[in-house]
């Protein structure tokens, strides 16, 4: 299993992306495109940053009626990304369905990765607003375990939660984590958050970092003092 560092990429346009990649000389950094990049820049930048070669986790997190899932995951394989997700909340038909749309003639696909309950959602949201009456870390358990028996390779997750993750669905069941900063940077709008290093400690396979990276004075020693950490 190949642990890495991905840097999210959340820019609003390909000038700010390529100025921000164009630092980076020596490494060729795995790379998250999320919806404001993707919808700013279409496939064209998905298919530039190929081109450049850096390997792309498409964060779109579909969620849609089964059919629409599966041929969305079709068209999103041709793109040659690395990593794609959609919501676990969508249910195994639609999973399923994802996978095999995802799944090219030769039998080869990016991984596909499950969101459970976004970070955001709090046990008052889900109970008032969702009507789920279960307590949260027990929604994330279960759908993680719902996503790994349809066949899906993970999760994205907090570091905290990777151990937790391992415990139900395998070691092998991979744990992307966010909420990752360095020592000393600002919190930012993110609750709970662990540096490099422990991340690597609790077991996540691959950490996903943002403004610790993007928005450091010198991004290429940010990126550096990440991989240094995680994967030293
Ligand atoms: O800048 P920062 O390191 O906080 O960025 C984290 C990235 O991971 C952002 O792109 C954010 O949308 C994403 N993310 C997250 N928490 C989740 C899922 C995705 O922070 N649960």
């Amino acid at each position: 299993m190949k642990k890495d560092v991905i840097i999210a990429c959340d820019f609003n346009g390909k000038e700010q992306l390529f100025s921000f990649l164009d630092k980076f000389k020596e490494e060729k950094p795995y790379l998250k495109v999320g919806m404001e990049l993707f919808y700013a820049g279409g496939v064209e930048i998905v298919k530039e940053i190929k081109r450049r070669g850096h390997k792309i986790f498409l964060d779109l997190k579909l969620h849609d009626i089964p059919n629409t899932v599966k041929k969305s995951m079709a068209v999103l394989s041709g793109y040659d990304v690395d990593m794609v997700n959609l919501h676990a909340s969508g249910g195994s038909i639609m999973m399923k369905g994802a996978l095999e749309g995802l799944t090219r003639q030769d039998g080869t696909r990016p991984l596909l990765i499950a969101v459970t309950q976004l970070t955001s959602t709090n046990q008052e949201l889900m109970t008032n607003e969702l009507l789920i009456d279960k307590p949260l870390d027990q929604v994330v358990m279960s759908y993680a375990e719902n996503a790994k028996n349809c066949g899906l390779d993970g999760v994205v997750c907090s570091p905290l939660e990777a151990g937790k993750v391992k415990d139900v669905c395998g070691k092998e069941f991979l744990t992307i984590t966010p909420g990752i900063r360095l020592a000393g940077d600002a919190v930012g709008d993110q609750k709970r958050v662990t540096t490099p290093a422990l991340a690597k400690e609790l077991g996540s396979d691959y950490i996903v970092v943002g403004r610790s990276i993007t928005g450091a004075e010198d991004p290429v020693a940010a990126y550096r003092q990440c991989v240094k950490e995680f994967l030293g």
